[in-house]
């Protein structure tokens, strides 16, 4: 009697072991959650994988502004735009300051290897490739510290390569400006 039973058993699940089917199950779920996640953070969430904004020459790109004059510029009232150059082996700037809520659009190029750019405790971290640019955008709501790094590695200076955001209160960051102007205007009438 035992026999007809078992192949009873193995015509239904067409001879996979019920192991074996289990696994499959799980990995066709797990391709539909992955496939769910994709559609939800690009389409609902609005997640975003840095493109290459724009191409630029490596050769002559930091002839011309605004790559000749790397650094933060406020574009609008608390909307700021940096300009960063990754380059063998530092960044340019290797300090940002920041007022507390600033929301920054980082563009990044480097005009010799493939390098990194991720800030820490921010989902900001993108790839720096010669000839293009890579842009991504983060609201800094908490004061601090945020230090950046490359982490590509690109020769023996690799380690070289760091810098910080610092987010300071919006009466630090005006006394801060504040004084630059002062400096630059003093400049100017000397
Ligand atoms: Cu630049 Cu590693």
């Amino acid at each position: 009697m035992e026999l007809p039973e078992k192949a009873a058993t193995e015509k239904k699940t067409m001879g996979i072991d019920p192991y074996e089917r289990n696994w499959m199950r799980l990995s066709i779920l797990l391709l539909v959650v992955f496939a769910a996640t994709i559609t939800i953070g690009g389409l609902a969430m609005g997640f975003e994988v840095p493109g290459a904004e724009q191409e630029v020459d490596p050769r002559t790109v930091l002839d011309s502004p605004p790559w000749s004059e790397p650094g933060v510029r406020e574009v609008a009232p608390g909307v700021f735009e940096a300009y960063v150059v990754a380059q063998a082996w530092a960044f340019v700037p290797r300090e940002i300051t920041l007022p507390v809520g600033a929301e920054v659009t980082i563009n990044l190029t480097s005009p010799d290897l493939q390098h990194g750019f991720r800030v820490d405790e921010t989902n900001l971290n993108m790839m720096v490739i010669p000839g293009q640019v890579s842009t991504l955008s983060y609201t800094f709501d908490e004061l601090g510290e945020f230090p950046y790094i490359c982490h590509e590695y690109c020769g023996r200076g690799h380690e070289a390569m760091f810098g910080v955001v610092n987010v300071v209160s919006a009466q630090e960051y005006e006394a801060l400006t504040a004084t630059d102007d002062a400096a630059t205007s003093e400049e100017a009438a000397g």
